[in-house]
């Protein structure tokens, strides 16, 4: 299976998919695929792409059948010399492992442990959104949701304020290619920041591995269950999997509201905020899918999946399955249940979904209470490659 799909990138969309509006827009096409493909093998991407809700349900639960290690099927994070800390992370790990690279984490990031921050998240979007300097237009994206995770995810982890910007291009490096880049170029790219960021880490790891602070990195370095490189994997992996994915979620919000025309009735408090994040997470899920490899021969939705083949859950078309959503291409910021698959299902369920939410409802809170009117110029979308959002949303504003 290796070779013969080498010139495919990886991260390759399937080809209905590749071109600008069909990336804002893949709606249509998994409604048809819903319809006429429901399980489908993409020959040139070499993967089995799973589309109904049903289905994507059973693959991300059953992780015994559909494992998240994908370096069984060929697929590779960068590598750097002998260095492995990308494939030990709980993102691609399996039970039992996958239960110790979470389990020493999982507490900092319940709901009522994360909810302790929101006071710290206000201030930051608050100091965020007072460096502006046009108070008639802002750029959502730039302004305030990209710099917003990352400051989040860096205070977590108790990284030097001065190493931020470093950070985010760190973390950009890895999963945004230029859009001028050869895939070569972004290899390059993505290797140089791996190495950076583990040799980084690797001495703040050192510098706490006697414990005393309340960070994430300290936490890590001093968890018995964990060794160097699973601790270095830990902390890329939080910083790439907390930042572009948040990001997206705020931009996609602002997007989604003016689009269906809500946002007064979200700033007046007509419709409730959280919900509506909740409808944003179905309708535009940042993550519209994820990856999985067959462990044993199995069937799904009436085909074969040989053991070894890759299988690629489609998150977000799921997210549009009338058979589990009424009317699911409206959009309905009330909605009520919403059981979106958008932070994933089972063993692999987003780590940072309590955090995420916090963070979209302070950003949106603060940009609705400081602006009274807030108009998105749609007519220029430029997507974000690899996760579902816009390169940038430029807005006038009014006070
Ligand atoms: C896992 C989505 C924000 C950390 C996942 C998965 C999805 C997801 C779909 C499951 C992947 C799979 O099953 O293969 C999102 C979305 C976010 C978001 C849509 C924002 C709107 C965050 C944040 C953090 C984070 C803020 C951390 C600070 C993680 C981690 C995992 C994960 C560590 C792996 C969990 C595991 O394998 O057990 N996320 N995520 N995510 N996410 Fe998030």
């Amino acid at each position: 299976m290796s070779s013969s799909n080498s010139e495919v990138p990886l991260t390759a969309p399937p080809v209905p998919i590749r071109d600008r509006e069909s990336q804002l827009d893949p709606f249509d096409w998994y409604a048809e695929m819903r319809q006429d493909d429901p399980v489908r093998y993409d020959e040139r991407r070499q993967t089995w792409d799973v589309f109904r809700y049903e289905e994507v349900d059973r693959v991300l639960r059953d992780h015994e059948t559909f494992s998240s290690d994908l370096t069984t099927a060929d697929i590779q994070p960068p590598r750097v010399g002998d260095d492995d800390s990308g494939f030990r992370t709980m993102l691609r790990a399996d039970p039992p492992d996958h239960g110790r690279l979470r389990e020493f984490v999982n507490e900092r990031f319940q709901p009522g442990t994360i909810r302790q921050n929101r006071a710290r998240i206000e201030e930051l979007t608050v100091k965020q959104l007072d460096q502006l300097e046009d108070e008639r237009r802002i750029d959502v994206v730039s302004d305030l949701a990209d710099p917003l995770p990352v400051s989040v995810i860096a205070e977590l982890l108790g990284i030097p304020t001065d190493r931020r910007e470093q950070f985010k291009e760190w973390s950009d490096a890895l999963v945004t290619p230029d859009a001028e880049d050869t895939e070569q170029a972004h290899e390059t790219q993505r290797q140089d920041a791996w190495t950076e960021m583990q040799t980084y880490f690797s001495e703040l790891i050192d510098e706490r591995e006697n414990g005393g602070g309340d960070d994430l990195i300290t936490l890590a370095a001093t968890a018995r269950e964990l060794d160097r490189e699973e601790t270095i994997g830990f902390c890329i992996l939080l910083l790439i999997a907390g930042n572009v994915t948040t990001t997206n979620l705020i931009t996609n919000a602002v997007w989604c509201f003016e689009e269906h025309d809500v946002t007064e009735r979200v700033r007046s408090g007509e419709i409730d905020r959280t919900q509506a994040i909740e409808e944003v997470l179905r309708y535009r899920s940042p993550v519209q899918m994820v990856r999985r490899v067959a462990t044993e021969d199995v069937k799904l939705g009436g085909r074969r999946i040989t053991a070894g083949e890759r299988v690629t859950p489609w998150i977000g078309s799921a997210n549009r399955d009338p058979t589990m959503f009424d009317a699911p291409e409206a959009f309905r910021p009330e909605r009520q249940p919403n059981p979106h698959l958008a932070f994933g299902r089972g063993i692999h369920y987003c780590l940072g979904a309590p955090l995420a939410r916090i963070e979209a409802d302070v950003a949106l809170g603060e940009l609705l209470d400081r602006f009274s009117t807030i108009e998105p110029d749609l007519t220029d979308r430029t997507p974000r490659p690899t996760f579902h959002g816009l390169t940038a949303l430029p807005c006038a504003v009014g006070r």
